[in-house]
């Protein structure tokens, strides 16, 4: 056989989807998934709006499409997530892609040669990580304290390195669960034209909020265009339609939807189109209301019982939204400790030491999710990772 592309080299699976595979085998209680809750998804709407398309459009539905995407679904995500977020955006320069992970890829495609240099945060996203890897991204992280990202490190490290991109997840940060501040939102805008960097400004999170005031996205402050803001429908309405969408200048999209012509021609006709119906139909908000208050209820009775169980080496985080709670618990190693919490303890976590590009220093590191697991197993759950902890400390 031949080799195997040089792009390949040192790329792993997925470790959540490894342990995916394992929790499969058995009656594990998962905190590891970032799934959204099966509950949160719109069913009957869904089969509603589906009956509605194929009755009345099934030739545009089974049909091909435009790559540059269903119209009404561009105009929809203009209309309804964008300007209530104060950004006005012609649906032209609005790119449907299979996924914001899609958006992310094809970012990469149109910007970066092998070598470029790309920043991230410490930690990140993984998915993103492995497809900045692909690309032969050269990764250097940067620093983040409460409120998200340093801006004064991520300008320091501009300068040294002078990277083509930065990647930031602004809201409700997977895996951190952390929120950028207003001041550095806008900051990151100013870098952004100050240096010209392209900001991939990955956003699937922001309507998942649970208290405090939404916040703008860094797009609304770009001065420069550099700033591609990433949507996604998988939090909101469901992962398994695989629709997202990117939103940039004419020029940044043109070139996005020439390289997605060449990887999948275009995303599916059929659930661009739910999606769009569904912010036509005005039914975001609603199933917004529905699923907010109990995905906070979960959140609240995570922070509880991790407030009750945890050791007092364990400090976390207490995020306002999204769907997960990052730890760190000093003196442990939680990638070694996953046999045992899988086997005896019949629980399942994901180490941090996956979302960095650089690991070596973060192994006390964790990441929970709340909206996977049933809401009677949350407590149960923390009091076994507590005790499991607790435990390890000892030894
Ligand atoms: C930060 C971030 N970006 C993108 C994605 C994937 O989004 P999509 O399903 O739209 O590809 C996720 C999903 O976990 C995510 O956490």
């Amino acid at each position: 056989m031949p080799a195997y592309a040089h792009r390949m080299d040192g790329i792993t699976g997925s470790a959540i989807r490894e342990l995916f595979k394992l929790l499969s085998k058995g009656d594990i209680i998962s905190f590891g998934g970032g799934n959204p809750s099966s509950s949160s998804f719109p069913v009957e709407q869904v089969k509603e709006i589906t009956d509605y398309l194929l009755n009345e459009k099934a030739e545009q539905m089974l049909q091909y499409g435009a790559t540059e995407g269903y119209a009404p679904l561009r105009s929809a995500i203009s209309e309804h997530m964008l300007k209530p977020k104060g950004v006005d955006a012609d649906e032209s320069c609005i790119l449907p892609t299979t996924g914001s992970m899609q958006g992310m890829d094809l970012i990469c495609r149109i910007f970066l040669d092998r070598g470029d240099k790309v920043l991230v945060e410490a930690p990140t996203f993984l998915g993103v990580l492995q497809t900045l890897k692909i690309a032969g991204a050269e990764l250097i992280s940067v620093p983040s304290d409460d409120e998200g990202v340093i801006t004064e490190d991520l300008e320091k490290l501009i300068k040294e390195h002078r990277p083509k991109l930065f990647y930031c997840i602004p809201t409700f940060q997977n895996p951190s669960g952390k929120t950028l501040g207003l001041e550095r939102r806008k900051a990151i805008a100013r870098l952004a034209a100050e240096y010209d960097m392209i900001v991939a400004e990955d956003d699937p999170y922001c309507d998942l909020r649970y208290r405090g005031e939404p916040l703008p996205p860094i797009k609304k402050f770009d001065t420069s265009g550099n700033v591609i803001l990433l949507n996604s429908f998988s939090k909101i309405i469901s992962p398994g339609i695989r629709v997202g969408s990117a939103y940039a200048t004419a020029d940044i999209i043109r070139k996005m939807t020439i390289a997605k012509q060449g990887v999948d021609t275009h995303t599916a006709n059929l659930t661009q189109a739910i999606a769009a119906e569904f912010l036509m139909r005005g039914l975001l908000p609603g199933q917004l209301e529905r699923i907010c208050p109990e995905y906070g209820r979960r959140l609240d009775a995570m922070l509880d019982a991790m407030d009750r169980y945890f050791p007092e080496e364990c400090a976390y985080t207490r995020p306002e939204g999204g769907l997960f709670v990052w730890g760190e618990c000093r003196g442990l190693d939680m990638l070694s400790l996953v046999p045992r919490a899988t086997e005896e303890k019949k629980i399942a976590y994901i180490p941090g030491v996956h979302f960095y590009a650089q690991p070596e220093g973060h192994e006390g590191t964790f990441r929970l999710n709340f909206s996977g697991t049933a809401f009677e197993n949350i407590d149960k759950g923390m009091k076994l990772m507590g005790e499991l902890m607790k435990e390890e400390l000892a030894r």
